[in-house]
């Protein structure tokens, strides 16, 4: 079953230059219990594609378009403002990519956190309130907890405000919980345990997590599923071992040929995908991959390739894959 169904949305920021497509026709669903990573490089659209599921984005000026997107049953896309605000922390919660911008500055972080309880669970007292936030911080390893929820966003270091923002975004146990970027900056052993704690929460209370990454190496030991994100387009999408052991999209292969090997440590040696991605203003008719991709052909410049299915969970849009050519030789 599917918790959340996004069919065909599309974002655009309106700016001097003409509309800024930062998000193009993206159809995905999450299902029960999956953690489902995307991937893709700066400016792909990710944080874009998240943050217009928890309606996050000012309209107007920004233009959300979509045929559905529907969570738990309910049209986000229709659904009234304060049923909206009742979902968001609760139901549905968001890691933020940058954690100083998501708190107020001049709020105890123990309070800020604990807000989200008294909002949606409004028979806590505030003992247990505090106890719940005490757990929390444990939970995502902030030692002295009693200390530290009595602090301002300002006496936390940056791996350390990351850390509240994780606590906050699971504190309410959400049964969809979107991390955009959760442990960019924290160092690996925190990292891990983080990694853990989420797979620990999906595991224990059931929760279906979108996790966003630059790393597709992290994706490997830890996702279920995995979307890749070009210029604001889904270019593929499969299982984990379908998009590790059989990618089909030309993009993808340059993802996986870039991750560091073992053996080829040296930055000489990691391949780049040569080029830059379009120009987001404009909204080319063919493949957005087409500048910088070895396999294309002469439709790929004149139409965006629809789709397909090669399994029921790995899907690619590319006309090379889709012939049968592409695919033979992964
Ligand atoms: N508020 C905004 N106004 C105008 N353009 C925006 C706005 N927010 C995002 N964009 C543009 O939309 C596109 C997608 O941005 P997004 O933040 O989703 O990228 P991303 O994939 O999350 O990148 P990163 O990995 O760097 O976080 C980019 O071209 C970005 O400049
Ligand atoms: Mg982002």
């Amino acid at each position: 079953m599917n918790i959340l169904d996004v069919s065909k949305l599309s974002v655009g920021f309106p700016s001097r230059k003409g509309m800024i497509h930062a998000v193009n026709d993206v159809s995905f669903q999450l299902f029960d219990n999956e953690i489902l990573g995307i991937i893709g490089e700066s400016g792909s659209g990710k944080s874009v594609t998240v943050k217009a599921i928890m309606r996050l984005h000012r309209i107007p000026p920004t233009v959300v378009k979509a045929e559905h997107m529907i969570f738990e049953g309910k049209e986000l896309l229709t659904l009234p403002e304060p049923e909206m605000t009742a979902l968001r922390g609760n139901r549905i919660s968001m890691i933020f990519q940058n954690p100083m911008s998501a708190f107020n500055p001049i709020m105890r972080l123990g309070d800020q956190i604990g807000e989200v309880l008294i909002s949606h669970k409004a028979r806590m007292g505030r003992k247990e309130r505090e106890e719940a936030v005490v757990q929390a911080f444990e939970e995502v390893g902030i030692t002295n907890p009693h200390v530290r929820m009595r602090q301002y966003p300002y006496e936390f270091s940056g791996g350390m405000l990351q850390r509240a923002m994780i606590a906050s975004a699971l504190i309410a146990r959400p049964s969809v919980l979107l991390a955009d970027e959760p442990t960019t900056g924290l160092d690996v052993t925190i990292q891990e345990q983080i990694l853990q704690l989420i797979r620990s929460l999906r595991d224990r209370n059931g929760m279906s997590v979108v996790f966003i990454t630059h790393d597709l190496s992290l994706l490997a030991g830890f996702a279920d599923r995995i979307i890749i994100m070009y210029a604001g387009c889904i270019v593929e999408q499969g299982l984990v071992d379908e998009i590790f052991y059989s990618p089909l999209h030309p993009y993808t292969k340059g993802l996986l040929l870039s991750i560091p090997s073992a053996s080829s440590d040296r930055e000489a040696d990691l391949f780049q995908i040569k080029g830059q991605p379009p120009d987001p203003h404009e909204r080319a008719a063919g493949c957005p991959f087409y500048e910088r991709c070895d396999a294309r052909r002469k439709e790929c410049s004149l139409f965006r390739p629809a789709e397909i299915a090669v399994t029921e969970t790995h899907k690619v849009s590319c006309f090379a894959a889709g012939s049968g050519k592409e695919a033979a030789d992964v």
